[in-house]
């Protein structure tokens, strides 16, 4: 043990009133994924294991922790949509996550209206200003370093439609330091904010 560093094995537990993993990999961009059941539920829920992964096609994903609504959603019927949450939709996405049973909406739950997407049977949120209809890639359950299944599922889509209010497009540049985005840091209740203060340009060398 070293006195300048706090080091641990995290399957022996890591020692302090919280872990700090989620606050270290962080703040994450959040994953508002809205699904359907085959029978026809509506269903919106935030991930924060969440992100981009592939720009041609853009592919984006998600870990969902258990075999949740969304992820029997989306292997049912292939698709999702992704609704981008700003600090205005923060409490009502929040709202979005109560555990629930699979025939309670979301939607309705949350105080938010369903519009219909265009390509996909699954509505997203009319009062997200960005969205993603999505179709399934791939679902993978997770595996440990010893190859033992872990019962988490990351699920992948491929964005095959893309909704951006005008209003954040400044001469067609999508102003990321004026969306409103949300991230999640760590322990039972921080987010983060991102505003113009924190935006800094560097161009790659070379
Ligand atoms: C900001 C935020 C981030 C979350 N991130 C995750 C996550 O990455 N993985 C996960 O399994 N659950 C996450 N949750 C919890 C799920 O949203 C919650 O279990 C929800 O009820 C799942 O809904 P579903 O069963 O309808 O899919 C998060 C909750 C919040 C509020």
């Amino acid at each position: 043990m070293s006195d300048t560093e706090h080091f641990y094995e995290p399957r022996l537990g890591h020692g302090l009133p919280h872990d700090p993993f989620n606050a270290i990999v962080g703040p994450r961009p959040i994953g508002w994924i809205s699904s359907r059941s085959a029978d026809g539920v509506l269903n919106l829920a935030p991930y924060s294991f969440f992100n981009a992964f592939n720009y041609t096609p853009p592919i984006i994903g998600f870990a969902s922790t258990g075999y949740k609504d969304t992820v029997r959603n989306i292997e049912q019927t292939g698709e999702f949509a992704w609704n981008l949450a700003t600090r205005e939709l923060a409490e009502a996405m929040n709202r979005s996550c109560a555990a629930v049973p699979p025939e309670v909406d979301e939607f309705a739950l949350a105080g938010l209206t369903p519009v219909a997407s265009r390509l996909i049977g699954v509505p997203r949120v009319a009062q997200s200003p960005v969205s993603f209809e999505c179709r399934r890639t791939q679902i993978l359950q997770l595996q440990s370093a010893a190859g033992e299944t872990v019962p988490t599922w990351l699920v992948l889509g491929e964005v095959v439609a893309v909704h951006i209010d005008r209003a954040l497009l400044k001469d067609g540049i999508y102003d990321t330091a004026n969306a409103g985005h949300i991230l999640r840091g760590g322990g039972p209740a921080d987010y983060f904010t991102v505003g113009p203060a924190q935006l800094f340009r560097m161009k790659r060398p070379g």
